[in-house]
């Protein structure tokens, strides 16, 4: 293994889309970012350098960061963020994964510019476990507002009403021709009889997506950098927060063909959703021809069918045939017996308005999300520099209960949920302690799916269902052998999730809703995991560079 160097700049850049030119926040000028590419077990040190005038920190979502904390990026969660013209050096070590990730900014909305794709390569000599594609392409979900979103953000932050939607989503960075005044389109140039890798991301900031390429059939391989058995779909669904990739086998011969390639939102429940389509091309090339001579013509191009905007029986029949690889290989180290259980309840909430504001939640109040209906508040220094260095108090509590207030009930009328309190608490973990964790979906409005991401760790997703989740009945039916296993899962929109890890990383580690507008109203908590008792098991000190409060 080897040292892979790194500098980005966060520098602002003109960026024209749809019509409107905005100054964007990115890194080196690039929007979507540059990619980071590394092979399992190499170190990755990446200089960021803050240019601009607001607050940055950068997420290496998915990386595992053993005993590396202070990597993570999280801001106010490990890390103070990096001010104008300081920098700070992420430094750490990619162990036992291989596949796509990605990076991105933490903190308020600012990842909506500022996100590229981790690809990481088997190390050397070692094969994937499919036929060697001919050609790896990074395929980036992603919004794109006209206005300011800092300033959308801090809007619905202020009048506690949902925020504005994004104008347009994008496939690596561009919105395509569906759009009115739409000059740029993602082509993904092919030749015939050929396999090819796509690397997809979801970096979007509110929206699970369906995508899907006309007349082609795509072969998911691995998500969240964990190989899955092969599986053949012509639609495939994807959170943000999640990646997947799948290959595709272009047809034998069809010279100067071009077929459209589509993504749009799954949404459940609440109205304030964008229904509108990103697309892009797959243009077969000539024969003989590496790149194309003429620009395509025929626009009259057959377009994937995708699922309806509320299709949640396509996304459960999709989510439950994730499996795991799961051979001598690549086992699925699932934990066969439980040392913690949690139960938590997730989902939109509200919290009283505060006296000097006009709130337009519902009733008067403002919107506010939650897990167990706490609300979770960042502190204003960082929670691992509190917790590594014994100053918690005033800081957060450890207090973070176990299940909710008062037990959760779909058929109950309305459900009990809906008022929240605020909160810095945390859930205290003994090193390697075997968790499962229960997630139920809880709405006020309608129905949500919520996706959940944990930092620090992958999980197995070990059971899912509708309704109310039953302890006595359902552990009876979980799988133990070959679940996915990933960073990110949706609670399915009016059901619940269940899934297990083992708590073998020291640290603090977040766990958020990955919709972003979710995230900033509460949706999300920490856990602290004490360190053990070897030396690899510790949570190493800061490097010194850690940016101050
Ligand atoms: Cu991709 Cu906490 O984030």
């Amino acid at each position: 293994s080897i040292t892979r160097h790194y500098k980005f700049d966060i520098q602002r850049k003109n960026v024209t889309r749809l019509c409107h030119t905005r100054s964007i926040v990115t890194v080196n000028g690039e929007f979507p970012g540059p990619k980071i590419v590394a092979r399992e077990g190499d170190r990755v040190i990446v200089r960021v350098v803050n240019h601009v005038k607001n607050n940055v920190t950068i997420h290496w979502h998915g990386v595992r960061q053993i005993q590396t904390g202070w990597a993570d990026g999280p801001a106010y969660v490990t890390q103070c963020p990096i001010q104008t013209g300081q920098s700070y050096v992420y430094n750490f070590t990619i162990v036992g994964q291989r596949g796509t990730l990605f990076w991105h900014a933490h903190i308020s909305w600012m990842r909506v510019t500022l996100y590229g794709p981790i690809i990481i390569l088997p190390k050397r000599g070692v094969p994937y476990p499919f036929a060697k594609p001919y050609k790896e392409i990074p395929i980036m979900f992603g919004e794109w507002f006209n206005t300011d979103p800092e300033a959308v953000i801090a809007q619905a932050l202020q009048t506690g009403a949902g925020p504005n939607v994004s104008d347009a989503y994008t496939i690596n960075g561009l919105p395509g021709p569906l759009y009115n005044c739409s000059k740029d389109t993602f082509k993904l140039k092919v030749k015939p009889g050929k396999t090819y890798l796509l690397r997809m991301v979801n970096a979007a900031l509110n929206d699970e997506l369906f995508f899907s390429i006309a007349n082609h059939t795509l072969t998911v391989v691995d998500v969240d950098a964990i190989y899955t058995k092969p599986f053949k779909t012509d639609i495939i669904l994807i959170t943000p927060g999640q990646t997947t990739n799948v290959l595709l086998q272009t047809k034998p011969s069809l010279p100067c063909a071009s077929f459209l390639m589509a993504a749009r939102p799954y949404a459940t429940g609440l109205g304030a959703f964008d229904n509108t389509t990103t697309a892009g091309l797959l243009e077969y090339l000539p024969p003989g021809v590496s790149s194309p001579s003429t620009p395509s013509k025929n626009l009259t191009l057959s377009r994937p069918t995708l699922p309806s905007l509320n299709d949640t029986a396509f996304a459960a029949n999709f989510t439950g045939k994730l499996r795991s690889l799961a051979n001598a290989q690549f086992p699925a180290n699932v934990p066969q017996t439980v040392d913690r259980r949690f139960y938590f309840t997730v989902g939109l909430g509200t919290s009283p308005c505060p006296t000097n504001q006009t709130c337009q939640g519902p009733n008067g109040t403002k919107f506010a999300a939650s897990v167990n209906n706490i609300s979770f508040a960042l502190p204003s220094t960082a929670l691992l520099q509190a917790h590594f260095f014994g100053q918690s108090k005033g800081v957060y509590t450890t207090d973070f209960p176990s299940n909710p207030p008062f037990p959760f009930n779909y058929t109950g009328t309305p459900p009990n949920n809906s008022f929240v309190t605020n909160g810095t608490k945390l859930v205290v973990l003994p090193f390697n302690a075997s968790v499962e964790l229960v997630m139920q979906d809880t709405s006020i409005q309608g129905i949500e799916s919520h996706p959940l991401h944990l930092h620090g760790f992958n999980f197995f997703v070990v059971g899912q269902g509708f309704g109310n989740y039953d302890p006595a009945k359902d552990p009876a039916k979980f799988n133990l052998a070959d679940p996915i296993e990933r960073n990110t899962v949706g609670v399915p929109a009016g059901g619940w999730v269940a899934i297990r890890f083992r708590a073998d990383n020291p640290g603090v580690w977040f766990m958020h809703c990955h919709l972003d507008v979710h995230t900033v109203w509460g949706l999300r908590m920490a856990w602290v995991v004490n360190d053990g008792p070897l030396p690899s098991q510790k949570l190493l000190p800061p490097p010194s560079d850690l940016p101050k409060c």
